[in-house]
């Protein structure tokens, strides 16, 4: 069996919206039935949340939609994780910025997510943090969106294994 591919999602706390991503891009790896194919991760650019589990706010919208983000808990970004993923994902520009900076040599890898997304024409997916509930609604359209073209293009990645099935 060939090498899992490594996706590795990215904002700054690492409780709002990459543990979001982190869930919908599970559920749509899984809908696929290829969770054997591909390994699934998020962390934050912060340390301030290490070790909790996601807002509240966002594990009840991501609940809405059938997708439970409770288990998750937070971590900082490693520079292991440049060399361990394939894609790392970033949720903005200054959490690119951020990844950029950290990486050090191999960058080209490290992508914003809604580079991904067919109907958003915005670059940043906005931080959810301090604002009101519409807030997380709007993340969880954009990462829906931007997770199935990420998808895609790692089908194609994956190739003839994945066509196949
Ligand atoms: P996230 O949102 O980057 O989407 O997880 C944030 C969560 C917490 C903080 C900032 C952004 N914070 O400053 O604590």
């Amino acid at each position: 069996m060939t090498k899992k591919v490594g996706v590795l999602f990215v904002c700054l706390g690492n409780i709002c919206r990459s543990p979001t991503a982190e869930g919908i891009f599970r559920k749509l790896v899984r809908e696929r039935e290829l969770d054997q194919h591909i390994h699934i991760d998020s962390a934050g650019t912060g340390a301030w949340h290490v070790g909790s589990p996601p807002d509240n706010r966002a594990q009840q919208a991501a609940a809405r939609r059938d997708v439970d983000i409770s288990g998750l808990r937070g971590r900082q970004v490693e520079r292991d994780d440049f060399d361990r993923f394939d894609y790392v994902i970033a949720m903005d520009r200054s959490n690119l910025q951020d990844l950029r900076s950290l990486a050090r040599g191999r960058t080209e890898h490290i992508e914003l997510l809604l580079s991904y997304a067919h109907n958003w024409s915005e670059q940043d997916v906005p931080d959810p943090y301090y604002g009101g509930p519409a807030g997380f609604e709007r993340v969880l359209d954009m990462i829906e969106d931007a997770a199935n073209g990420l998808l895609r293009d790692i089908e194609d990645r994956l190739g003839n294994a994945v066509d196949s099935r």
